[in-house]
């Protein structure tokens, strides 16, 4: 099957070309932003490890969605490297016929000792989050006791296994970490990293969002700007959801991603799959489709292929461009669900 013969576009005219695979709910870091300790304490109920798709399951949703258009499939959680074996989960993805992307996104404190084998299971990308490099500000955004050290070495390691080149992704919060700004900045110049900065967002309804809590883009590219001259560049493809800059002394790229403050739904191409195979259209959505209830039951792969056609079809999600105080505090998962 030719993929793009089928390929369905969702009710504002988008494609379907980027999956966020969720392979846990659990996370060995308790960023404020994402999984804020009283919420997610040691009482916390997670997903029982029975409830989670198998990887054979996840390779199938991943090849029947390939056949609708997906060509990127990025490995979220929670911390996808607590998931048990996930080297092989990557190998299975890595086979798949249309996948010419495969990413993770990651804390980096587990990666260092499986860095080299994810590479020879077929990992090409890698996106490192880290929020600070002074530990008390790295402590204070992520709440964890690993120190920063540990991510470091984790990158390295990653480097070394051949990943080129990494990204590290920040998110700002006012009054907490704008001051990490130009040394983040400085840290990925010297080690050719793309360090790309985010806004803080509303995911979820556990972070307290504020909108006075979110440090425009605007403001991060002015303060890189005063310590080293930055000049934008065009888009990798479209609908990228960081704008690119390049440092005029040739010192790398860097970059911002304004979800807040200059949404890009008009583009986005991206649906997720929760670790219990819920698809969701939307990062902001309440609710997804049950998918492994579909696979459990028995249903063909034409059969998957047309119940996954028609989700995308009647997709009408733009959440960002609607964004107002109020619906932050509408009901929606958790980013740590579905995955960033
Ligand atoms: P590349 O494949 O390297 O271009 O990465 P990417 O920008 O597609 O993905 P990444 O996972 O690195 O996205 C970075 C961050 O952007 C995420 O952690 C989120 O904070 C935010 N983000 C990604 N996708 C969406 C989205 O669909 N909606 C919103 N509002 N934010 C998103
Ligand atoms: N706002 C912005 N980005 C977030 N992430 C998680 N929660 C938020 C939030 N509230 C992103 C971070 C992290 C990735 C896993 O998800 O970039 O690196
Ligand atoms: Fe864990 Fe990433 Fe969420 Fe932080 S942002 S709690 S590292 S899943
Ligand atoms: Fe896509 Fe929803 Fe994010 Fe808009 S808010 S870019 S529709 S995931």
């Amino acid at each position: 099957m030719t993929p793009d013969s089928t390929a369905p576009l969702d009710r504002l005219g988008r494609h379907l070309r980027d999956l966020r695979v969720s392979v846990t709910d659990r996370c060995n870091f308790r960023c404020t932003y994402c999984m804020p300790r009283e919420r997610f304490g040691s009482d916390h109920q997670f997903l029982p490890r029975a409830e989670l798709l198998r990887f054979e399951e996840i390779a199938r949703v991943v090849r029947v969605l390939a056949g609708l258009g997906v060509r990127k499939v990025r490995l979220t959680g929670g911390e996808p490297l607590v998931r048990r074996d996930v080297t092989e989960l990557v190998g299975m993805l890595a086979d798949i016929e249309g996948v010419d992307d495969l990413a993770m996104t990651t804390n980096a404190s587990l990666l260092a000792p499986v860095a080299g084998d994810l590479y020879a299971a077929g990992l090409r990308r890698l996106t490192i989050s880290l929020d600070a490099l002074d530990d008390e500000i790295f402590r204070a955004m992520s709440d964890t006791k690993i120190g920063v050290r540990h991510v470091l070495d984790g990158i390295e390691a990653a480097q070394a296994a051949g990943f080129a080149p990494i990204k590290v992704n920040a998110v700002v919060r006012g009054g907490v970490n704008e001051g990490q700004i130009v040394p983040l900045a400085r840290y990925g110049r010297e080690h050719g990293l793309i360090v790309r900065f985010i806004e803080f967002m509303d995911v979820g309804t556990t972070n307290h969002w504020k909108l006075n809590q979110v440090v425009p883009s605007r403001d991060v590219l002015a303060a890189i700007a005063a310590e080293f001259p930055i000049e934008p560049l065009d888009p990798n493809y479209t609908g990228e959801v960081a704008e690119r800059w390049r440092y005029r002394d040739g010192g790398g790229e860097v970059g911002v991603i304004s979800s807040v403050s200059r949404p890009f739904c008009r583009t986005c191409t991206r649906a997720r799959l929760s670790a219990i195979g819920e698809l969701f259209t939307c990062l902001f959505a309440a609710a997804g489709t049950d998918v492994r209830a579909w696979l459990r039951d028995g249903i063909d792969d034409t059969a998957l292929h047309e119940r996954l056609a028609a989700v995308w079809s009647g997709r009408d999600d733009r959440y960002s461009e609607l964004r107002t105080e109020e619906t932050a505090r509408a009901a929606k998962v958790e980013m740590s669900y579905i995955g960033g």
